[in-house]
């Protein structure tokens, strides 16, 4: 959480202020702007090195007691095409210009216009200044930690609800932090304990009931899927099931989502490559967002039941790791030819979903890294969408277009459910050679098959999960919290 004011007026003492200008207000100054900013805003429009274009920034030192030294102005593009999503844009642009400056202590005149969209705003600020810097030591000196400390609001008439919306963009903030540090945190300090003393952690601090199935208990029931990927790893399996009864109707059936929680994806012995493997500290990033949206469903006052079920392991090689040719009794009964292992987060979701469909559940929506092949349909702007409900799929779409945190949906063709057949075993885990064409449905495919009868939707992350390429406004590079405002947004759009 970070210091937040509403103010009247802005005050001299340090600091630094923003004055956001739109397109319109090019040709003029806005009246409620301090006056003693006007000549250098003329200046800069005439030299046509400030139009208001979205993102751009231009800055000057002002030198009266009554303002803060240095001020930016920040164009917002045109009024009529403003919104959420440019809001939280542009405040990542505003973001990202801080850290690089270094400012602390930030006044930001806000126009209603801009007002409306207060939690995006500090969304797009402190997403954009996420640090990645978190292993470095600097030597004998403490490593400067950057953040900012202050955001002041300098406003007229607060919008409904505008103290609120500020809470809410911090909280998911703070949440969307904690996705990021999981997910980017190396294999060998986030392992499988740490992410289970995580959900611990957040179900004492928010009174959540919390279940860790252990080796032990996974052997009792009879998680085969899990326990196979998990053979080649010196530490246990462990499934956590976490539960928040938001409801009214303590009965009512829950929404369980199940996110994949591979500590490290070496593949097994289908080992991977060079230039795939050294990012694969990534897959357990389904699991993070589930745990990052637990630390929310209280604090937003969620009116749904939901059950998180996040099934973690290791993906690794030694001489108890799982072969390709095995064949694995699932949780579910059902049996798998394994043709390839470093297809396993099928086979431990399989078995979360397994556990899911015991839970009467209102419908069942899984968040994987589950497959490359996602990644080579949607690059990393789309998280792809497979179900067997269009209206959940719609609801899931829609809530990522409010939010941008955007959702495509991927065919599924009945073909590609059979190429998964096996001729000894029920199923395999992929099919051998094509695997990859249309490889995450053919992913989402083998996990249909343990989804029974209920509603369903999987969102494969394996694209958008790992930042690799050019980050957005609101992103740094490495993990990105991709799905967890939208899965927020579907779970309050449901209230
Ligand atoms: N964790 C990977 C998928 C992945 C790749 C996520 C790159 C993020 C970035 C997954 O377990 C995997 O290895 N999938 C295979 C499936 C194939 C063997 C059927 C893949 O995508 O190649
Ligand atoms: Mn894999
Ligand atoms: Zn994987």
């Amino acid at each position: 959480m970070i210091n937040i004011k509403i103010n009247k007026k802005v005050k001299g003492n340090g600091g630094f202020l923003i004055l956001p200008i739109f397109r319109e207000e090019i040709t003029k100054f806005p009246a409620d702007y301090p006056e003693i900013v006007k000549a250098f805003f003329e200046k800069r429009v005439k030299s046509k090195d400030f139009v208001g274009k979205k993102g751009e920034i231009v800055e000057t030192y002002l030198d009266d007691k009554n303002f803060p030294p240095r001020v930016a102005l920040v164009g917002f593009g045109k009024k009529e095409n403003f919104n959420s999503k440019i809001a939280r844009r542009v405040a990542g642009n505003i973001g990202k210009y801080l850290k690089q400056n270094k400012v602390t202590e930030v006044s930001v005149y806000m126009p209603q216009i801009i007002a409306q969209y207060a939690e995006q705003f500090v969304e797009g600020i402190r997403m954009s200044q996420f640090g990645i810097d978190k292993y470095k030591t600097c030597g004998t000196k403490k490593c400067p930690v950057y953040e900012l400390e202050k955001l002041e609001i300098i406003l007229g008439k607060e919008p409904k609800d505008f103290e609120k919306d500020l809470k809410k963009g911090d909280l998911i903030s703070d949440s969307v932090h904690f996705v990021r540090d999981l997910v980017n945190g190396p294999s060998n300090i986030v392992n499988t304990e740490y992410l289970a003393t995580e959900a611990r952690k957040i179900a004492k601090e928010q009174d959540y009931k919390i279940a860790v199935f252990g080796d032990k208990e996974l052997m009792e029931m009879g998680w085969g899927g899990l326990l196979a990927v998990n053979a080649g790893s010196p530490k246990e399996a462990k499934c956590v099931v976490l539960e928040y009864d938001g409801a009214k109707d303590k009965k009512e059936k829950p929404v369980v989502l199940v996110g994949k929680g591979i500590m490290f994806d070496s593949g097994g012995y289908n080992i991977k490559p060079r230039n795939h493997i050294e990012t694969m500290h990534q897959d357990m990033a389904g699991a993070a967002v589930v745990l990052g949206i637990f630390k929310l469903l209280k604090k937003f006052g969620i009116k749904r039941n939901v059950v998180g079920v996040i099934p973690i392991a290791e993906n690794m090689i030694n001489e108890k790791a799982y072969r390709p040719s095995d064949i694995i009794t699932m949780y579910s009964g059902q049996t798998v030819e394994v043709t390839n292992t470093d297809a396993e987060g099928r086979m431990i979701l399989a078995d979360g979903v397994t556990y899911a469909t015991e839970l009467n559940p209102d419908c069942i929506i899984t968040v994987a890294t589950l497959t490359g092949a996602v990644k080579v349909a949607l690059a990393d702007r789309y998280a792809g969408v497979v179900g067997n409900d269009l209206k959940l799929r719609n609801e899931l779409y829609v809530a990522g277009r409010q939010v941008d945190d955007l959702v495509w949906p991927l065919p599924m063709h009945r073909d590609f459910r059979k190429k998964l057949d096996s001729k000894i075993a029920d199923m395999t885990n992929g099919d051998v050679g094509t695997a990859s064409w249309a490889g995450s449905q053919k992913g989402a495919a083998f996990i249909e098959r343990f989804v029974k009868k209920n509603k369903w939707c999987h969102l494969d992350i394996g694209g958008t999960a790992f930042c690799e390429d050019i980050p957005q406004e609101f992103e740094t590079k490495g993990a990105t919290a991709s799905m967890l405002r939208l899965l927020v947004k579907f779970l309050e759009n449901r209230k």
